[in-house]
């Protein structure tokens, strides 16, 4: 039998601007995972999926080519030329929400690509994994920027281009986050579909919000190098605004955010595609208490908090 997992992930800055060619910045969520486990089945059984906490029991040689589980199966067997029917079961755990801009789908895919190399004892390079898992994500998104299945398949701090190579940054003190969910599933379909017509009605007015954005990240990205949390704050908040200039916020999601800085977090913004999913705010390890507290009563659903550690 072997067991491997993959963690979900928070985008820190940069989200929707990234699917236009500006970078963005994510970061693993370790606290939140998925595990694929593969056992040897009885031969001519051939190789089941069984994704319990999706509803979801597959038999490989029967699923569809669009079937996400089945095409990452498929995918991975492929990669590392073995059976391509081979006599499996890969049971699928996740307890990362779905719809939620946690990563979950990458998060599935990652840890089922990493228990079928490993139980070949073949692992496959981070840059693989995530090659792999992208074609996953395009079944859930249409035209994915790349940056979630990245940063889950790294699963470092990630600084994401589209077409180019991504960079693990360079993180100068331990960051404390507080990763607040809304409960409202947001499909990210449809909030990356009306931000395209946004950008189709008018392009110079979006495209001088995505260069803002990317500026934005350009800062946020020197701010975690010097680990500067206060710069990082104010920096989330603009990225927040920009995004509700976007259309991608919602009336809870700014109520939340505003619940969080007044609580004395050093800033917090919708995280993911927007209109519901989660919001992270930034703060000081002795301040998470009263954000998260504030969190909950101003309508949070799930409220945890995460780490980002410094180098070394
Ligand atoms: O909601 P999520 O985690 O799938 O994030 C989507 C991020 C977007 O920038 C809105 C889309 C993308 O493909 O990068």
């Amino acid at each position: 039998m072997t067991k491997a997992s993959a963690s979900g992930k928070v985008i820190l800055f940069g989200e929707h601007a990234v699917v236009y060619g500006r970078p963005a910045i994510a970061a693993p969520v370790a606290s939140l995972r998925a595990w694929a486990t593969v056992t040897d089945a009885r031969p001519g059984c051939g190789c089941s999926v069984e994704a319990s906490d999706l509803g979801r029991q597959l038999l490989l040689a029967d699923a569809p080519p669009d079937d996400p589980l089945a095409l990452i199966v498929r995918l991975t067997l492929a990669e590392l030329h073995v059976d391509p029917q081979p006599d499996w079961h890969i049971a699928v755990r996740s307890q990362i929400p779905i719809a939620s801009g946690l990563g979950s789908g990458a998060a599935v895919s990652t840890a089922i690509v990493r228990a079928v190399a490993e139980h070949v004892q073949r692992p496959l390079a981070s840059a693989i994994v995530a090659r792999l898992v992208y074609e996953t994500e395009r079944l859930y998104h249409g035209t994915p920027s790349g940056i979630d299945n990245t940063v889950v398949a790294y699963e470092r701090p990630m600084y994401f281009t589209v077409g180019r190579e991504p960079q693990m940054i360079s993180v100068g003190a331990d960051l404390a986050l507080v990763i607040a969910n809304t409960g409202v599933a947001s499909p990210t379909k449809i909030a990356v579909g009306d931000v395209r017509k946004a950008w189709q009605r008018d392009p110079a007015t979006v495209n001088g919000t995505f260069d803002a954005i990317g500026e934005i990240v350009a800062s946020a990205r020197k701010a975690i190098a010097d680990g500067d949390a206060e710069s990082l704050g104010s920096l989330m908040n603009e990225n927040q605004r920009l995004l509700e200039s976007l259309g991608v916020s919602s009336p809870l999601l700014g109520r939340l955010c505003a619940a969080a800085t007044e609580a004395g977090a050093f800033g917090a913004k919708l995280s993911g595609a927007g209109r519901g999913g989660c919001l992270v705010a930034l703060i000081t390890t002795e301040g998470v208490a009263p954000v998260m507290a504030a969190l909950r009563s101003a309508g949070a659903v799930g409220v945890l908090e995460t780490h980002i550690a410094a180098d070394g």
